[in-house]
């Protein structure tokens, strides 16, 4: 245990030494002679002369080294009351035997796979199964709808697509087979196969030719066991597609070395998780944070990992948290605020925490959206062990700031997510590119290169990457986010500065929304913002005025709108409010003054533009942002 200075300062004056240094940790076929490639800067790349292969270091190297009988994955539903554990030898068995059925579909090192699935343990040693072969998994979140699918579908080509047959939520059962087949119907690029677990709750009729029952090519010999293939370290593990301000996903690429080491260095110095201890990420694998801290980090170093299904509450009660952390003995727990601030709401005393006892947990982790000081007291006060606030995004994959609990503690200040961790130079510029005053707020920026394990680039547009992170200031990396430093260097993350929007940690393109609402035949133009919710952090809210002449059924017409809503992106969307309005504030120009109408919403008085068009729209605006959704 080192101090957090020391090696935040060797990790900027000395990166090419650090990150070799940290590279030790993961087992290499070739091992690196080099960190950082500055070649084609701004593009970088870590290890460019290292080759290795991911599942390799999360299950065989395990195995290898005494570890095959120790608990790696803990199946935990809430909904099912499925309990089930798979050892290190017997989660790589189903792996390589996964692997193995994939290469007979055809797919090859760097084809790409798409996974649709709900919290199943099938769905880990999917992701695994393709790291084995070499090929790029692609993980869609099970709440997005059919139209969004199919645009990932185009976007990555897979050769294959593993899917199941139900997800569920709370007591619903969703049968993702249906919307499954609408989004290859909508694609205009075909998979050959579907790879479908079949679950007992809702059975799905295979289509002939293309389907195959994962239980067939699971049965134990029916598929030849794959091997770890090597690659290199450059090469792509995984694309994760998150929002962005246009309608268009970003298909964000993570490499293989540089991941692994990263995922390595955060179990040891973020989180103080190590070999044989108990880690429970409440997220879901369709997002970062499952892919981080469900699947790789846990398994690169030798820890349990739980998967559970289920919600904070009502699978049955605000309890199911505390029982599995109880049940399982996790050391640590990570999840979304808004996970906490639902449990609070239904036990604001705690009462579940008391009765069940979570005794093993030692530390609480939460991210995916800021950590406000309301619930970052109750949790603590409630636990009574160290609550850690830890900013990051899909294009990071581990966090930019944490109280990093495997150093020396530093104090905690809730409202922050603590210090940049090393390999992370975060700065505050204005909008002239320079650094803002300490305490002053202005765009969160990180100077490149950024460490290991960020993305290495856009599914193939390369230009996007450039454009929409590297252009704005040269030489940084745009978070996207709004802050500031304190005196102490510790960051405030406030929120985002795009129209990006952040839903019950899920994050959402207000654009896409927008996309939708325009859409509709009735819909002049539309605007859609993002609203603080007591729990939720943000709802999004929509705003439309009608083409002349289409005055009709207006309650009809906002039906219409939410359910092409849901429709179109999928329930995660939840967009639940629409007005219909005689006009949107707007500048001379023609831009629609979103962040003001925020501000109004927000309880603000909305900052009003000298180039507005018309101030009266804004007033007549102000009693229907006002009213609470
Ligand atoms: N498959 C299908 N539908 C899904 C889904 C999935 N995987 N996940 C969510 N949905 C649906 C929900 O059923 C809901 O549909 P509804 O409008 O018909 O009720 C809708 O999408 C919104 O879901 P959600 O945002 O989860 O809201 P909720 O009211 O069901 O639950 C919370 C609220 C706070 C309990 C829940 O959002 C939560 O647990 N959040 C933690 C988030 C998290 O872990 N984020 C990951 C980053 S760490
Ligand atoms: P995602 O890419 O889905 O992980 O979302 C990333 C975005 O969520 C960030 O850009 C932030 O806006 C927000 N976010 C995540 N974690 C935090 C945090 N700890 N504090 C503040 N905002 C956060």
């Amino acid at each position: 245990m080192g101090t957090y200075h020391d090696q935040f300062q060797a990790s900027l004056t000395d990166p090419e030494g650090y990150w070799l240094d940290q590279a030790k940790h993961v087992d290499w076929f070739k091992a690196p002679t080099r960190a950082l490639d500055a070649s084609r800067a701004p593009i970088y790349q870590w290890y460019p002369d290292g080759t290795l292969n991911t599942a390799y270091n999360a299950l065989d190297r395990h195995v290898i080294n005494g570890r095959a009988d120790q608990p790696a994955l803990i199946q935990h539903s809430a909904i099912t009351g499925a309990r089930k554990t798979w050892t290190y030898a017997e989660l790589l068995d189903h792996v390589a035997r996964l692997g193995g059925a994939l290469k007979a579909m055809g797919v090859n090192p760097g084809d790409r796979v798409v996974i649709y699935m709900p919290m199943i343990p099938e769905a880990v040693m999917a992701m695994l199964a393709c790291a084995r072969i070499g090929a790029v998994h692609s993980v869609v979140f099970g709440g997005f709808a059919p139209a969004e699918l199919a645009i990932r579908i185009d976007d990555a080509q897979p050769k294959v697509i593993i899917s199941a047959s139900c997800g569920l939520e709370g007591q619903r059962v969703i049968e993702y087979k249906p919307m499954l087949d609408r989004a290859i119907d909508k694609a205009e690029h075909k998979p050959d196969h579907v790879l479908m677990v079949q679950r007992e709750q809702a059975p799905a009729e295979l289509t002939q030719g293309r389907d195959i029952d994962f239980r067939d090519v699971m049965r134990p010999g029916a598929v030849e066991a794959a091997e770890a293939v090597e690659v290199k370290a450059t090469d792509p593990l995984y694309i994760l597609y998150t929002s962005g301000t246009t309608g268009k996903p970003k298909g964000i690429v993570r490499d293989n070395g540089g991941h692994a080491v990263a995922m390595a260095f955060s179990m040891r110095e973020i989180y103080g998780v190590g070999p044989g201890e108990v880690m429970f990420t409440a997220s879901d694998v369709g997002w970062v944070v499952g892919h981080s801290f469900i699947v790789y980090a846990p398994l690169i170093v030798g820890a349990t990992t739980i998967l559970f299904e289920g919600k904070p509450v009502g699978t049955p009660d605000a309890g199911t948290f505390w029982r599995v952390v109880n049940e399982h003995e996790a050391k640590v727990m990570f999840t979304a605020p808004t996970a906490m601030r639902a449990i609070r709401k239904v036990d604001p005393d705690g009462t579940f925490i008391r009765q069940v006892g979570v005794p093993s947990l030692k530390t609480l982790f939460l991210a995916g959206e800021r950590l406000d000081p309301d619930t970052y007291h109750w949790a603590t006060e409630q636990l009574g062990v160290p609550v850690i606030d830890n900013w990051w995004q899909t294009e990071t994959g581990y966090p930019i700031a944490s109280n990093m609990r495997g150093m020396e503690p530093m104090p905690i200040k809730p409202g922050s997510p603590t210090v940049p961790i090393p390999g992370y130079d975060v700065q505050i510029l204005d909008p002239t590119a320079a650094q803002a005053p300490r305490n002053e707020e202005g765009a969160i920026a990180i100077k490149l290169p950024m460490p290991p394990g960020t993305l290495s680039g856009i599914w193939g547009d390369e230009s996007r990457y450039v454009n929409g992170y590297l252009t704005a200031y040269p030489g940084y990396y745009l978070s996207g986010d709004g802050g500031f430093i304190d005196d102490d260097g510790y960051i405030y993350v406030m929120g985002r500065t795009d129209d990006v929007i952040n839903v019950a940690g899920h994050r959402l393109s207000t654009g896409s929304m927008e996309a939708v609402l325009a859409g509709h035949p009735a819909v002049a133009e539309c605007a859609v913002i993002g609203v603080n919710d007591t729990l939720k952090g943000q709802q999004p809210r929509g705003f439309v005025v009608l083409k002349e002449g289409a005055d009709g059924d207006r309650d009809q017409i906002v039906k219409e709108l939410i359910q092409a809503v849901r429709n179109d992106i999928g329930a995660v969307a939840s967009l639940k409010q629409i007005d219909i309005v005689n006009a949107l504030p707007k500048t001379r120009s023609g831009k629609i003054l979103r962040k003001t109408m925020r501000e109004i919403a927000d309880g603000g008085q909305g900052s009003i533009p000298s180039t507005i068009e018309d101030p009266q729209v804004i007033e007549d605006l102000r009693a229907v942002l006002t009213r609470a959704g």
